[in-house]
């Protein structure tokens, strides 16, 4: 389990200071995939060197299994730092190394005999898929394979929390899907896992719950289901791939979100019949998110008909609804 209290990192130069974290906090409990969303200068990169101790934070803390990674003494850094894996963007591994070499490097600097860390190394290997690659170069691999060299390499000291950073963003769609179940794989029941990223596809494949970083805060977060509950939360709009509003020349739009077995009900018809007018779709999307189906859809009120009694009528049937006009979607 990790946890985060009220963490700042800020910039300082002779002109300005830029405050990049504005008092994250967060937990994840081990066993769970937990993904940070944000857009390009959210902090996403301050986060990742913060958590992974390669940059001393401005205030808060960051606990570990009850420990305190920020009061650690130069002398327990090192020690600190193997509770936390890092999967960098680009696998960053050793050129002059081969595979083997480079997974079995954290166990080198922790003074591990080498017999035993070039085991270690084959065992990671294989389980990340790439056990016959032991005994080349990282020049050789793709860049699938490299990031499943940079993963083997994160658990070689069997870290308490995983740490991937835009860990698909330079891979194309099928190795991205790879890399993916990979590392829905390694979910371990002692091991937390964060990933961080700017892909919604992500965090809806991969992850239980999920934070959407802004300006240097966490602005939402919860378990995917809980975000998605509702239409107007942000996340829950970039989540269902909800699109922003059109002025509708067929009437006032009403857009309705329902979940689980609800969502196969025959919602429109029924509050059709229940308001005496036809509703028409005019678009929706179904997703599966955590094992759970959501099913969004925009409807158009006929002129006329009061579109506030239809969404009261979709939320007694149990969904919720709310005039797209009202639900501020972003356009981004
Ligand atoms: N070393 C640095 N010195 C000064 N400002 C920085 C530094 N690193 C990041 N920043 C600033 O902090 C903010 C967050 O940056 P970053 O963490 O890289 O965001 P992201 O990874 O989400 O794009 C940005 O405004 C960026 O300009
Ligand atoms: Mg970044």
């Amino acid at each position: 389990m990790i946890t985060v209290v009220d963490l700042v990192k800020e910039y300082r130069s002779k002109r300005r200071t830029v405050r990049a974290l504005d008092g994250v906090s967060l937990t994840v409990p081990a066993g769970r995939i937990h993904g940070i969303i944000g857009h390009s200068g959210a902090g996403k990169s301050t986060l990742v060197r913060c958590l992974a101790m390669l940059e001393k934070p401005t205030s808060g803390s960051i606990v570990i299994q009850d420990k305190d990674m920020t009061t650690a003494t130069a002398i327990n850094l090192r020690r600190a730092r193997r509770r936390i894996g890092l999967v960098f963007q680009h696998g960053n591994l050793f050129d002059s190394r081969t595979v083997v070499h480079n997974v079995a490097y954290p166990l080198e600097i922790a003074g591990v005999p080498r017999a035993e860390r070039v085991a270690r190394a084959r065992e990671l290997l294989a389980l990340v898929g790439l056990a016959d690659a032991a005994d080349i170069y990282p020049s050789q691999l793709s860049g699938g394979m490299q990031q499943r060299v940079g993963i083997a390499r994160a658990l070689a000291v069997d870290p308490d929390v995983l740490l991937f950073d835009e860990p698909t963003s330079a891979l194309d769609p099928r190795t991205t899907g790879e890399i993916l179940e990979l590392i829905t794989s390694l979910r371990r029941p002692d091991l937390a896992v964060i990933v961080i990223t700017h892909e919604m596809h992500v965090v809806k494949e991969i992850c239980d719950s999920v934070s959407l970083l802004e300006h240097g805060r966490i602005v939402e977060s919860g378990p995917l289901t809980d975000v998605v509950s509702t239409l107007d939360g942000r996340l829950s709009q970039m989540l269902l791939g909800i699109p922003p509003h059109e002025n509708d020349l067929e009437g006032t739009l009403v857009d309705v979100l329902s979940r689980g077995s609800q969502a196969n009900q025959p919602l429109i018809a029924a509050t059709s019949r229940l308001i005496g007018a036809e509703l028409a779709i005019v678009g929706g999307s179904v997703e599966h998110l955590a094992g759970t189906t959501f099913s969004h859809l925009r409807i158009a009120v006929p002129r006329g008909v009061d579109a506030r009694l239809v969404v009261e009528k979709f939320k007694e049937q149990g969904a919720d609804a709310a005039l797209t006009s009202e639900l501020g979607v972003d356009d981004a």
